[in-house]
């Protein structure tokens, strides 16, 4: 794999072609994956639930991101990779100028932060100083607690609104990527057309230039609770390389996600 930078993906959006990007957290699954050239990785905070049985994000660390990305950087040394800053950890901005460089000092070439316009700041400051932000709008994990549980956000017409603002205003502000989570299939597509940066969904239906599951749902060892946008590709391929080949594939010819995996309004 040649190095994939936000170029190629600007590029992509650009020529309409989608792309499927996954988590990873180690060195193993980070080679299988880029093997079967996935061109963006996440090294994500769910890693506090898929990695170390966490009910939620909340308990990750800066220590435990430095730590994961460092490994996925050496099993995939060409992908894009977007570490997420955790919970609580960029709420000034000297804290996240601090931990972002944590981060890119690990291997992540870019830094994933959760919430609205209030982020603005946040962006401008990382940007101006070589970090590149990826946004994270819709449901944000990290606030499960004010949420009080993972629901499909922007349902009413109020709400859409809002997150169509949000995700101009962080475009805007030097934003350079955004990951919409589970938000209506008809707003994700207002917002992917109004932005002129990539974006990629999580249950926000098929019209997003890219896609990104948890690898633990494409593998089908997700635990308990298994999300109306998740699909096991593995139970259809029997094997972990090409359940990745076959998620990649469906991704990038529209068949997935189906409406089944999608929220309407
Ligand atoms: O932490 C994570 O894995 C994420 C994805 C669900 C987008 O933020």
């Amino acid at each position: 794999m040649t190095p994939i930078t936000l170029k190629n993906l600007r590029q992509w959006k650009l020529e309409g072609k989608k792309f499927a990007s996954l988590t990873a957290y180690d060195y193993s699954f980070a080679r299988l994956f880029a093997e079967q050239d996935i061109p963006v990785l996440l090294v994500g905070d769910s890693l506090g639930m898929t990695m170390q049985g966490h009910d939620s994000t909340v308990p990750v660390t800066v220590d435990d991101m430095v730590y994961h990305t460092r490994h996925v950087r050496r099993g995939a040394p060409n992908v894009l990779l977007l570490t997420d800053l955790p919970f609580m950890s960029y709420p000034t901005l000297e804290q996240a100028g601090h931990n972002a460089a944590r981060v890119m000092q690990a291997g992540a070439n870019m830094v994933k932060i959760e919430g609205g316009a209030w982020l603005a700041d946040t962006i401008r400051y990382l940007t101006e100083r070589a970090v590149p932000v990826c946004g994270h709008i819709g449901l944000t994990p990290q606030s499960v607690n004010i949420f009080g549980g993972y629901q499909v956000q922007g349902k009413t017409e109020a709400q859409a609104e809002q997150l169509l603002n949000d995700a101009l205003t962080l475009e805007a502000a030097g934003m350079q990527l955004l990951v919409l989570e589970c938000v209506p299939i008809s707003l994700a597509k207002r917002i992917t057309e109004a932005l002129s940066i990539p974006v990629i969904g999580i249950g926000a239906g098929a019209h997003t230039d890219g896609q990104i599951l948890v690898m633990q749902d494409v593998i089908g060892i997700t635990s308990g609770y298994v999300p109306k946008f998740a699909k096991n590709f593995l139970a259809d391929t029997g094997s972990i390389a090409l359940a990745v080949a076959q998620y990649q594939r469906h991704v990038q010819d529209g068949t997935f996600p189906e409406l089944a995996h999608s929220f309407k309004g």
